[in-house]
């Protein structure tokens, strides 16, 4: 059922909703909820542990996070599914809807930290158990691409095309040896983007940018300033590390695929003063 991953690995060579095996290279967890993988002209990204568990607790269920950037809108919502999924099928075409299943979800308020270990190889072993895309994937999917177009709509800052698909890890226990486990997984595929990260333009002991950054504030402040309304403020990630200039051309990227329901809203506050700081007020 899952084809091979198309090589050279391109973002055209994929389908939203289309099963793939993963391709081979060295998945690396990035931050706190992802992997991901430069493989050949893409960047392969896929749901760390803590990514899932992330979706499963929080946007795959009634529980709100604390303080996100923003809450999940209508067509995010796990009630409003089936409506959604008219407007995207193919995130359904693969995938077992009947396979809800009901993951517990490891919780740091168990009382004791044996406990937490325990929920917390249960659930990945319910995750490792799964060999067909769910409704759960499904959803992840869904609301990965709704923020894509959405990022798309607004528009001023360039983002990488994506795709958003099912793929199967197979994975062999003991160095090769071993029966082979296959786990079923959402990603993205991404266009790469070349340039230089606005976190990596910062020099800490100037307390400002490099000298060779300076000239390139306005062509930067153009691109973002736009993003700072009210309306759209809160689609953003601010971290400076993803925001990508190209100096060649001069267009700033955002890279980052995650919906903002994802990452916390005081860090986020912390990193757009930063950004306002150092990019903008000048
Ligand atoms: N399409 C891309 N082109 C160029 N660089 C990229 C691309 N995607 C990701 N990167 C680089 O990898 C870094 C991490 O990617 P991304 O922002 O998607 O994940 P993350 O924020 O680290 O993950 P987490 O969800 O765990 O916080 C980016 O900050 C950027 O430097
Ligand atoms: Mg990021």
């Amino acid at each position: 059922m899952f084809k091979p991953s198309p090589r050279p690995c391109q973002v055209s060579g994929f389908l939203d909703g289309g099963l793939y095996e993963l391709p081979r290279g060295r998945f690396r967890q990035s931050n706190l909820f992802l992997e991901m993988c430069r493989i050949d002209d893409a960047f392969v990204k896929v749901p760390s542990f803590g990514g899932l568990d992330y979706h499963n607790r929080y946007l795959w269920s009634d529980v709100r996070p604390d303080h996100p950037i923003r809450f999940a809108e209508a067509m995010e919502l796990k009630a409003n599914i089936a409506d959604a999924f008219v407007k995207y099928p193919a995130f359904v075409a693969f995938a077992d809807l009947s396979r809800d299943i009901i993951i517990d979800v490891p919780s740091l308020e168990t009382e004791s930290p044996v406990g937490f270990l325990l929920q917390r190889r249960r659930f990945l072993q319910q995750i490792e158990s799964l060999t067909v895309p769910d409704a759960r994937l499904a959803h992840y999917l869904l609301i990965h691409r709704l923020h894509y177009e959405r990022l798309r709509e607004i528009g001023w800052v360039g983002i990488p095309e994506s795709r958003f698909c099912y793929f199967q890890r197979i994975r062999s226990r003991f160095f090769g040896f071993g029966r082979p486990t296959y786990t079923v997984l959402p990603g993205i595929v991404q266009q790469p983007v070349r340039g230089t990260a606005l976190w990596n333009m910062y020099k800490p002991a100037l307390g400002d940018l490099a000298d060779s950054w300076k000239e390139y504030r306005g062509i930067i402040a153009r691109q973002i300033e736009p993003l700072l309304q009210e309306e759209t403020v809160h689609f953003y990630d601010w971290n400076p590390k993803n925001f990508i200039l190209d100096s060649a051309d001069g267009r700033v990227w955002y890279v980052d695929s995650k919906p903002t329901t994802f990452a916390g809203r005081e860090e986020n506050q912390h990193n757009l003063y930063g950004i306002r700081s150092f990019f903008l007020r000048r």
